[in-house]
């Protein structure tokens, strides 16, 4: 054989090893999970325990970053999220099918049989992508606001309402979300509730009160919730619940100054937020998928989105449950749904033209492969096969 070669064969073998060298590697891989928060853990970890290798990207903007504690998740209730995210790694690593790459996916392409991510430093395929790259919280640019947010300032009962029953509590955000904040606070856990309009009191914010009660005003007398209408300067941190606290009752005792543009100021314990929320990653956009209003449409069986292969869990997605046991239940659905999806494209190829079928059982990989995956279920299609 090597006596036929000549020089320009060399060559040519030459050039096409320089081009393997100047391509960066390319892993393969049954699905990218986008997002290492609670859905994409949740994903990773029912694919790994049906031996799917995944490749799990995590660029570390958790939306609950900010919170002390993670709360009403039932066996993990007042963890901190960063522990509670390493346990969870920590049990899917044992199965040895997702690898965790501590990395921003900067572009995602569907190419015809399959989705290319790309990092900084690497490509990567696979036949299935679950976007669980979460929702990120729109704050205005008010000084203090952004740094006590998730720490006395919080977006949803649930979350934190519990460490701040009883306190002086303020509203903040659009008059018309406020009727729901005291709907979901009174009198359970506040009663001194008071809401901070920030100047508006507009047409539009009164008519969408009045769509959600008329006798909205009623309401609020008869529970004693009153207005502030002057425009917000800043939220002043006074003192923080991360050192005043009660740890027998779990009361976090943070104290703030709410300053007006007239250089008064008024204190409260707590406040509630009602600010928008918008998808942390461009990446959905990228790969095309439909929405429904801010979050992908994943109103097709098993959360699937509009573009096939690709599936949206978590916070992100079109069922607007934004907690964590919803993401953890999003995460586990969507990943039993890719599971048989892959596995319904490699019992098809069993069952394809006798040529195909040949191929496919002369490929000992694959047919191992697909064995271990479906167990005597694809034992008994190959029987049956063979009478053919
Ligand atoms: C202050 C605060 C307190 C909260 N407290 C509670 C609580 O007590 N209990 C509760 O149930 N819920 C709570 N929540 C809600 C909870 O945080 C969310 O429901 C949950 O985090 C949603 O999980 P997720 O997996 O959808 O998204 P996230 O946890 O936000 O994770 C998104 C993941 O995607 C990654 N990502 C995005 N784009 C890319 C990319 N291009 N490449 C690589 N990775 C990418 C991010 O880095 C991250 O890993 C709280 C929220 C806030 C803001
Ligand atoms: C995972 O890999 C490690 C290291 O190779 C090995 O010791 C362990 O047994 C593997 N776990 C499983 C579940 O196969
Ligand atoms: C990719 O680059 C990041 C930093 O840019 C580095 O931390 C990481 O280890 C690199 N990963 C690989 C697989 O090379
Ligand atoms: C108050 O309203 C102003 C003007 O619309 C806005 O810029 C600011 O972000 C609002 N502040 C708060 C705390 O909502
Ligand atoms: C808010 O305004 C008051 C009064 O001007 C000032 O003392 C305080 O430092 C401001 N706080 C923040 C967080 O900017
Ligand atoms: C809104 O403004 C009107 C007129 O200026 C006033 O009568 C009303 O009390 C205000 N409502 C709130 C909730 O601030
Ligand atoms: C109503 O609220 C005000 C402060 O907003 C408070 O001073 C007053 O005691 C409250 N009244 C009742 C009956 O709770
Ligand atoms: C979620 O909200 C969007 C609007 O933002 C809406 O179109 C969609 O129907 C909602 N989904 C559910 C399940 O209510
Ligand atoms: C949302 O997705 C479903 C299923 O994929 C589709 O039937 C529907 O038309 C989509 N809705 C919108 C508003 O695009």
């Amino acid at each position: 054989m090597l006596l036929t070669w000549n020089w320009k064969k060399l060559f040519a073998v030459q050039a096409l090893f320089a081009l393997a060298w100047a391509q960066a590697p390319e892993e393969s891989y049954d699905v990218i999970v986008i997002g290492g928060g609670p859905s994409g853990l949740s994903a990773a970890s029912a694919l790994s325990r049906v031996l799917r290798k995944v490749a799990l990207f995590d660029s570390g903007d958790y939306r609950n970053n900010p919170t002390r504690h993670m709360h009403d998740v039932i066996g993990s209730d007042h963890v901190v999220p960063a522990e509670f995210r390493e346990a969870a790694r920590k049990q899917i690593s044992f199965y040895n099918m997702t690898t965790f790459f501590d990395q921003e996916v900067l572009t995602m392409q569907k190419t015809e049989n399959s989705f290319r991510a790309t990092t900084a430093n690497g490509t990567f395929t696979a036949r299935k992508v679950i976007l669980a790259s979460g929702l990120k919280d729109d704050l205005p640019n008010v000084p203090g606001l952004r740094d006590a947010f998730g720490k006395g300032v919080f977006w949803c009962p649930w979350c934190d309402g519990f460490e701040h029953r009883d306190q002086p509590m303020g509203v903040l955000g659009d008059l018309s979300d406020a009727y729901d904040s005291v709907r979901e606070l009174h009198p359970t856990l506040n009663k001194d509730i008071r809401i901070y309009a920030n100047g508006t009191n507009n047409t539009a914010q009164i008519n969408r009160i009045n769509g959600k009660n008329k006798d909205w005003q009623k309401v609020f007398n008869a529970y004693n919730v009153t207005v502030n209408p002057k425009p917000i300067l800043n939220i002043t941190r006074t003192q923080s619940g991360s050192d005043f606290q009660d740890s027998a009752t779990r009361k976090e005792l943070d104290k703030f100054r709410v300053y007006f543009s007239d250089g008064t100021y008024e204190e409260r314990g707590a406040f509630i937020t009602n600010y928008g929320t918008s998808q942390t990653s461009k990446l959905p956009e990228q790969l095309k998928v439909g929405f429904l209003g801010t979050k992908m449409n994943t109103t097709a069986p098993g959360l699937r989105t509009t573009v096939p292969g690709v599936w949206g869990v978590g916070d992100a997605n079109s069922d607007n449950s934004t907690n964590v046991p919803h993401a953890m239940f999003s995460g586990k659905k969507a990943a039993v749904f890719c599971h048989v999806e892959l596995a319904s494209e490699e019992l098809a190829q069993v069952s394809g033209s006798p040529a195909k079928r040949a191929a496919m059982l002369d490929d000992r990989s694959v047919h191992e492969r697909t064995a271990r995956q479906m167990g005597d279920e694809v034992g008994d299609v190959y029987k049956r096969l063979a009478h053919f």
